[in-house]
Parts: structure tokens; C-alpha cells; sequence
């Protein structure tokens, strides 16, 4: 089978990669030229774990190919995906128009039946509008070609995509006819590996479960920040906390670790979303209102430690911060806690080093010189007064703490994912802050 996918950014490349993988011939498009002329010299927009070598792989083999011309790649498409980006508008609401100029764009080219699958995360009903710009490019051209449109939600996590995409616990499908679902069929039978189902479902539904899948999942984090901060209050350990409530079954061992806020591309864009599509329906999500609220307050608790250790005066310390992007294995700073830090100890004066393994260089574009780019954990902490430990990469996990003391001017660790023993670093001689304990 031949597919299209429109749009080559995170979930355009990982599903492209991974269809051609299996066989599927494979061409992304996009209208990024630079992008396009990058993908085609092996050259990536976005750093994930072994999505190089699955391009590679798949580009040497003649499976998978980049273009900028979805005219020329439509013909004998027997599905064309659409992935492009759906950023929050001003209203939080999602924006459309890209997905839709995509839509219009199949309807100038369409020359024989297609299933058009919605990837992008779109508001419910975003799929019926997708048929309705296929439909009038159709009818512009005086042509009526059957296609059908389905929607099939994305809930690859950035870090471990392709492991998500070739073993996913679900494939959701909503869906309206037979024959788009041969199509998806066999496109998807070959990764539903031990057991794995897809859910066909309605449309609607495919597309409200992603938002309330991501919105859970949110809800969860500001759940257990909220109950990690009484925890503080009231002397008690959230670490403690989490697995006693995590042991239970119905409630589950996951997505139950306090920090700094949740930030990335899709839960604060998709919270916002939903939140959006309560009001348009006159049904406020008074829950995901606290849970956003939770959260903005949340990217703020470690500078608040912060200014209380130093009682409320920066001016002149040296923080160091120690991770850039929103989480570990991903060079991606959209809504990164880290960001929010930095921005509130520059205004309170106070000179910041960061290091992060792979996000410095897309945060360069936006901090230049604000900050000092340190070279490495090491060099990050010269003459610091602080640790603010922000993303739990590895490189993080087990350093090497005298040589740390001996570098730093005070040795104090905000450990912003409890990552640390808090007796070990004591021991050592460090003041230990974490989070809800
Ligand atoms: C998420 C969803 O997991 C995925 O299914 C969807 O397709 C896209 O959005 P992603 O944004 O890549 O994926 O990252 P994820 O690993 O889910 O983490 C999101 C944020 O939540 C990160 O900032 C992370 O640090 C934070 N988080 C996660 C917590 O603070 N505590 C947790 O227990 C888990």
C-alpha cells in the first residue's frame, strides 16, 4: 500500500518512519522546504530516540520518501494522513486552518477513492470540516470521487515515540465506513502485537478521547503536586504517599509524580483546547480549570524554594539550572518548566548557568545571552549558590556530589523530581529541598 502523510513534524515523521518500517511506501510531505530538503540529506527537524536510524533505514530501501508536492504523491494513495500542527489560538482554541488548507489541498488533487485520517489532535467535529474542505475543492473542480475521513488520534509520548507507535496499548479509530475500515485494518493489524486492540469507534468519540486522555493524564499530575505540597505542610512524604496510593490497582502506579508542572506540546495546548470546547458548549470543565491553575502555580514552587532559602533576596546569587527540556530524551522546550524558572530568577536578579544534554541549542534561540551555557553538569555548577534540578535526564542522576560541593559556593539542591536521597545528600553536605517532602 501507498500512503501520504501531510505534515513532517513529531507525529508526521514517527508515523511515516514506522509505516514504512513495516513495508508501506511512505512519502511525507510537507510544505517546509528546508525542512524537506533537510529530511531528504538525513538531516532531522526534531531529536527522538531511533527515529534516525528508522528513516535511514527506510530512505536507503526506497520506502520512505520527503516532498514538498503532495500533488505529485496523491495518485494511488490508498490513505493520506493529515499531521500537521493544530496550535492553540488566541481563545486556546485549536487552530485549524492548517489542517484544513491540507483538506482543501487533497480536494484539488483527488483522482481516485482515499481514506483521509486525521492525526492532528483536533476538537471534536474537526474531522465532518475536513469533509467539508475535501468536498468543496471536489465540487470546485465539477468531480464527485468518493473518499471517506477518519480519525485516529495520536498518543505517542516525545522520548519514546517509536516504541509507542510499533507497540501501542491502543489504536482508537472513529470511523464511518466499511471501507476506510479495510484500509485501516491493514495498515494497523501488523502492530497489534500481544493482544493490542484497536477501538473502532464513531468519529466524535476517536476524537474526544484524546483530549480527555491527555486531560486525565494532566489531571493526575496537578493532583498529586496539589497533594505533595499539603504533604509539606502537614509533615508528611508524598514519595511515601504515591506508592501507598499507587499499590492500588484502580488507581495505578503511573502518572502520579509531583514536580515542577507538566509542560511539552500537547497537555497544556490540549487542557486549554478542551477547556475551549466546554465553553463553546456552555458546559465549563470547572475540574481542568483547577487542573491548568494547579499547574501554572506549579512551574513557580521551585523558585519560590528558591527565594525563601535566600529569604526573598537573589540579587547577586548564581543559580544553576539543571535541565532545559519539558522532559528527559527530548531536545523539545515548548512549555518547559525550566523556561518559567529562569525567567522569574532573572527578574529577581539573580545570574543563572544551565545545562541541559540535548535542548541547549533550541533554547539558545530563545534565552541568547540571558544566561551562561555551561559546557556540562560540572561546569553548570561553578561558583552556584543552588542546584535547581528541573528535568530528570540521566545525566543528572548520579553525579559525582563532592566534586559538585567543592565547585559550588553553597552547597544547596532544589531537587525539583525527587530524584535524590535526601539523607545521602545531607550526608554529604548538602541542604536538601525536594518536592512534597
Ligand atoms: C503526552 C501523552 O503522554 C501522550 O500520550 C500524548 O500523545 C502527548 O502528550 P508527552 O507530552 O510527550 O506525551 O510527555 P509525557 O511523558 O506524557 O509527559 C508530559 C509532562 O508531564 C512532562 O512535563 C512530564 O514531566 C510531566 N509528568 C509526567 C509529571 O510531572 N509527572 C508524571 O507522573 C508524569
Amino acid at each position: 500500500m501507498k500512503v501520504v502523510i501531510a505534515g513532517s513534524g513529531y507525529v508526521g515523521l514517527v508515523t511515516g518512519a514506522c509505516l514504512a518500517d513495516i513495508g508501506v511506501e511512505v512519502c511525507c510531505v510537507d510544505i517546509d522546504q528546508q525542512k524537506i530538503d533537510n529530511l531528504q540529506q538525513g538531516i532531522l527537524p526534531i531529536f527522538e530516540p531511533g527515529l534516525e536510524d528508522i528513516i535511514h533505514r527506510n530512505v536507503k530501501s526506497k520506502r520512505l520518501h520527503f516532498s514538498t508536492a503532495l500533488q505529485d504523491n496523491i495518485k494511488g494513495a490508498g490513505a493520506i494522513f493529515i499531521a500537521v500542527g493544530t496550535p492553540p489560538g488566541e481563545d486556546g482554541s485549536a487552530d485549524m486552518q492548517y489542517v484544513l488548507a491540507v483538506a482543501s489541498s487533497i480536494g484539488q488533487y483527488l483522482e481516485d477513492y482515499t481514506v483521509v485520517v486525521t492525526k492532528s489532535t483536533v476538537p471534536v467535529g474537526s474531522s465532518e470540516k475536513v469533509r467539508a474542505a475535501l468536498k468543496q475543492s471536489l465540487d470546485q473542480r465539477g468531480i464527485d470521487i468518493p473518499f471517506d475521513v477518519v480519525s485516529n488520534p495520536e498518543f505517542l509520548k516525545e522520548g519514546a515515540a517509536i516504541k509507542d507507535f510499533m507497540s501501542p496499548d491502543r489504536i482508537v479509530v472513529g470511523i464511518d465506513s466499511d471501507r476506510a475500515k479495510e484500509t485501516m485494518d491493514t495498515l494497523y493489524k501488523p502492530f497489534l502485537l500481544n493482544g493490542y486492540r484497536i477501538l473502532y469507534m464513531d468519529i466524535p468519540s476517536a476524537e474526544m478521547t484524546k483530549y480527555a486522555a491527555n486531560a486525565m493524564l494532566a489531571t493526575r499530575i496537578s493532583f498529586m503536586n496539589d497533594i505533595a505540597n499539603l504533604c509539606e505542610k502537614v509533615g508528611a512524604n508524598v514519595s511515601h504517599v504515591r506508592a501507598g496510593i499507587g499499590a492500588d490497582p484502580r488507581i495505578g502506579k503511573k502518572f502520579l509524580y509531583p514536580g515542577v508542572g507538566y509542560g511539552g506540546s500537547c497537555f497544556p495546548k490540549d487542557v486549554k483546547a478542551l477547556l475551549r470546547t466546554g465553553k463553546d458548549y456552555d458546559y465549563p470543565l470547572r475540574l481542568l480549570e483547577a487542573v491548568e491553575a494547579v499547574n501554572n502555580a506549579q512551574k513557580q514552587i521551585l523558585f519560590d524554594k528558591i527565594q525563601r532559602h535566600y529569604d526573598q533576596n537573589l540579587k547577586g546569587r548564581t543559580i544553576a539550572v539543571w535541565g532545559l527540556a519539558f522532559k528527559p530524551n527530548t531536545d523539545d522546550i515548548r512549555e518547559a518548566p525550566a523556561l518559567v524558572l529562569i525567567e522569574s530568577l532573572l527578574q529577581a536578579g539573580a545570574k543563572v548557568q544551565v545545562y541541559d544534554p540535548e535542548a541547549m541549542k533550541e533554547s539558545q534561540k530563545l534565552l541568547q545571552d540571558k544566561v551562561i551555557w555551561a559546557e556540562d553538569v560540572y561546569d553548570c555548577v561553578k561558583a552556584a549558590d543552588a542546584i535547581a534540578l528541573v528535568t530528570e535526564w540521566n545525566a543528572f542522576r548520579l553525579p559525582n556530589w563532592q566534586l559538585i560541593k567543592s565547585l559550588m559556593n553553597n552547597p544547596v539542591v532544589f531537587d525539583g523530581r525527587n530524584i535524590y536521597d535526601d539523607v545521602q545528600l545531607t550526608k554529604a553536605g548538602f541542604t536538601y529541598y525536594g518536592i512534597g517532602q
